[in-house]
């Protein structure tokens, strides 16, 4: 995939939107990647037609979440960095956005804390990363908020003095030790899901066997939901295992079917996400109706649109967005991940420290 110029002009334009320093910068729409997006899908069309398979809107969006190929003109790729507020500068902004307030952080886990890799189940947090969530969570309250089980999350992270959100938000538990920050309820638990729990279980084995035949296709259970991921699926192959997983959910009405990055999600139809386990959370911590809180939230995938919404239309707090490239989404400001193994966050985070510091000084 190259990026073309237009979509390095988008991104020359989203930067400027987002340096004009209004914390709620407008949403520009990502018009070109759309009909880049769509030029694809009719490319894809008649690939498809030629081979006599059939089409489907699913595999479609499969592929469009999904980008298999990496930006390859350095520079167009080079002035989107260059053109991207660095961190640094953007928690200056923060900083000066959070006088009085009280900030709290709201971290996704895969593509944001850990690199995506091919094998879900070693998605490790580095070192690094481990001690640079820590350092914030002495300064802020803080939650990891996932679509995975929220055990295998916790055993990742192993951060005993953070609020955990598993399963979409859809299990949510503050932390084990006692926490300062807090001032509203004491005991968070948070499973708006449960009684979905047999079908989950059911589902869950219906798909191991419908998708063993697909190399690479894995399931993962993670209580509350289920995902299937294709990382390592050969692309010829996604239809096929779309193909799947749709004749097993349509015999559940109350689960419903979404997308991340090379993942499908299933998960129960009750309107709860990772938005509505950010306002749980800011309620559990006493800020549900506050002008007082700054909550900041980073992530890099679909869901993780929710609750940028959520910021969005609360009209406080800052979404980040973990991305190389444009993308359309509802998130202020963006960060990108510099390299494969090395995430955006602790230098982020760095600079969150350093602000705190220099206040703390003057
Ligand atoms: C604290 O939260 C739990 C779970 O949400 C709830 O059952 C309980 O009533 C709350 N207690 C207080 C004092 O608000
Ligand atoms: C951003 O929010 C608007 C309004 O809620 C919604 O219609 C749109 O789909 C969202 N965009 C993304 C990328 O999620
Ligand atoms: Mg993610």
């Amino acid at each position: 995939m190259v990026i073309s110029d237009t979509q390095s002009g988008l991104a020359m334009a989203i930067a400027v939107a987002m340096t004009e320093s209004a914390l709620f910068p407008p949403v520009v729409p990502l018009v070109s990647r759309n009909r880049y997006f769509t030029r694809k899908k009719l490319l894809k069309k008649l690939e498809a037609n030629g081979n006599g398979a059939r089409i489907n809107a699913l595999l479609d969006s499969m592929r469009a979440s999904s980008p298999t190929r990496r930006p390859t003109d350095t520079e167009d790729h080079n002035s989107w960095i260059l053109h991207h507020p660095s961190a640094l500068n953007m928690f200056e902004e923060i900083m000066r956005a959070s006088k009085g307030k009280q900030i709290v952080v709201f971290l996704d886990y895969d593509g944001t804390l850990s690199p995506i890799v091919e094998d879900p189940d070693r998605a490790f947090i580095t070192t690094e990363m481990r001690e640079a969530v820590r350092d914030v969570a002495k300064l802020f309250p803080t939650a990891i908020v996932s679509g995975r089980c929220r055990a295998k999350v916790y055993n990742f992270v192993r951060l005993s003095e953070l609020y955990y959100a598993g399963s979409h938000g859809m299990d949510i538990k503050g932390p084990a030790k006692g926490h300062t920050h807090r001032k509203g309820n004491q005991t968070v638990l948070c499973q708006p899901a449960r009684e979905f729990l047999p079908m989950i279980d059911e589902v869950y084995k219906a798909l191991m066997e419908n998708v063993k035949y697909i190399p690479g296709a894995k399931v993962e259970n993670n209580k509350f939901c289920l995902s299937v991921h294709y990382r390592c699926v050969e692309e010829k192959k996604w239809g096929e295992l779309g193909d799947q997983v749709k004749l097993v959910i349509k015999d559940y009405p109350q689960l419903r079917l979404t997308q991340g990055r090379k993942v499908l999600e299933i998960r129960p139809t009750i309107k709860w996400d990772k938005g509505n386990a950010l306002e749980f959370l800011l309620e559990s911590l006493g800020y549900a109706e506050s002008d007082d809180v700054l909550p900041v939230y980073i992530g890099d995938d679909r869901t993780d649109e929710d609750a940028f919404r959520v910021l969005r239309e609360r009209g406080q707090g800052l979404g980040i967005l973990v991305s190389k490239t444009p993308k359309e989404t509802n998130a202020s400001y963006s960060l990108q991940e510099p390299s494969e193994a090395s995430y955006a966050v602790p230098q982020t985070f760095g600079g969150v420290e350093e602000a705190v510091r220099t206040k703390a000084l003057e």
